[in-house]
């Protein structure tokens, strides 16, 4: 029957088990269930527990079964951070940080964000949704199940709300879910130099009353960033966004210790992004406030920069999150694989936290802890089948993806062992 899966004799079932994102020790209990099993019925997860004992009484003839033995099973990955729709490609950028150019200066003199600008106006809807599903395509196989993506590359009114149809059209044609942002401050267009303020009341006056209206996006987020948006800016756009009803998120600190992470506390936003330069103080702040942090070390390591400090946030308290990050400019990949190699390798993170950070603390950062991001009952049925017997060959199996199948809804969408 449609989405009625009975999993069984997996080797471990990696629950995740948790409705809320979870904090510092917390992110270390993983709930495994050795010899397990799920019943998935209509799409969404009925049981869980040792194999024996959830099928007794079960009448199996009504289900796709699928044997894991040998296999771990986890929740599917989500994958919280990502700026996936644009037009047009900056290889060039990349060997020029190579040759030694920063991010920064690449931006100054007018390349960096604006160029995927200048192409994603340019390009249609149906381009658009051809290059989106094709990356979509390539998340899922990694065993990304729930996606946020960004607008951010239109900075107009009309190509921001384009980026997000194209978004809700690939929501409705493609198996992953999609939690849809508006990044409208995600640098000052041409038409805005020196004058960034008239851009931010531009933005709250015109552009937010349609997106919440339309219910185009879930969060606002911008990019508070010194010689983008300052503090003060960043603040009126979210606090307005907030007030007509959308949750935030903020890329806080990426580039310089500049205050968003402890913007982020005073607002209640759901998530603090990059946070590459946090301070001490912001981190507290985050911690007690139940900011999700959000920690992106593919980006890190494409800038060459030093990595956030996920292993100091932790034992600080704060839920940590891990996502891709995934676009054109700062960190062009969709890679989860990447991902648990340099937080477990390099942020000092260990492998339980990595997984948690990319399941329920992933979930948390988009606001879906209550629906996803873990292997509870009443959950949606969004797993991944290892070809491996336990998790920990995630991180170990280095750069390389372990997934064999990735199961959506109930439903087997990817299947490598075929
Ligand atoms: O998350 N930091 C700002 N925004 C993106 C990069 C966007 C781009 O370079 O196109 C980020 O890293
Ligand atoms: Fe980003």
């Amino acid at each position: 029957m449609k989405n009625n899966m009975i999993i069984k004799n997996a080797s471990q079932v990696v629950t995740c088990s948790g409705f809320k994102g979870k904090h510092g020790k917390e992110m270390s209990e993983l709930h495994v269930i050795e010899n397990g099993a799920v019943i998935i019925e209509k799409g969404i997860i009925q049981a869980i527990g040792k194999t024996d004992e959830v099928l007794k009484n079960i009448d199996e003839s009504n289900y796709t079964i699928i044997d894991a033995k040998g296999k771990a099973v986890l929740p599917g990955f989500v994958d919280s951070h990502t700026h996936f729709v644009f037009g047009g490609y900056r290889a060039e950028e990349f060997g020029w940080r190579l040759r030694g150019d920063s991010y920064m200066d690449i931006m100054k003199r007018g390349g960096g964000i604006v160029n995927t600008v200048e192409a994603t106006r340019g390009a249609s809807k149906e381009e658009l949704i051809n290059l989106g599903k094709k990356r979509l395509d390539s998340m899922l196989s990694f065993g990304v199940t729930t996606v946020e993506g960004k607008s951010g590359y239109g900075l107009d009114c009309d190509t921001e709300i384009k980026q997000l149809e194209v978004m809700e059209e690939l929501e409705k044609s493609h198996p992953i879910d999609i939690v849809k942002t508006y990044l409208g401050a995600h640098a000052v267009p041409k038409e805005y130099k020196g004058n960034e303020d008239a851009f931010i009341d531009d933005i709250i006056e015109n552009v937010l009353p349609v997106v919440v209206e339309r219910n185009l996006a879930e969060f606002c987020d911008v990019f508070c960033e010194k010689n983008v948006f300052s503090i003060e800016q960043s603040r009126k756009l979210l606090t307005s966004a907030k007030e007509m009803g959308m949750k935030l998120k903020l890329h806080a600190d990426e580039i310089v210790r500049f205050g968003g992470s402890e913007l982020a506390a005073e607002l209640g936003a759901v998530s603090a992004d990059h946070l590459l330069q946090a301070s001490d103080e912001g981190i507290k702040a985050m911690a007690e406030s139940g900011v999700v942090s959000t920690l992106l070390p593919c980006t890190a390591f494409s800038l060459k920069e030093e990595y956030a400090r996920g292993r100091y946030m932790i034992d600080q308290n704060c839920a940590v999150a891990l996502a891709t990050d995934l676009n054109p400019g700062s960190c062009f990949t969709e890679s989860i694989p990447l991902v648990f190699a340099l937080a477990t390798l390099y942020m000092h993170m260990t492998i339980e936290e990595a997984i948690t950070a990319l399941t329920i603390n992933g979930a948390a950062a988009v606001g879906r802890a209550d629906k996803i991001g873990s292997i509870d009952v009443g959950k949606k049925g969004d797993l991944v089948i290892l070809e491996f017997p336990s998790y920990e060959f995630i991180p170990y199996h280095i750069g390389v993806s372990t997934v064999e199948k990735v199961i959506k809804d109930g439903i087997v969408v990817i299947d490598k062992a075929k």
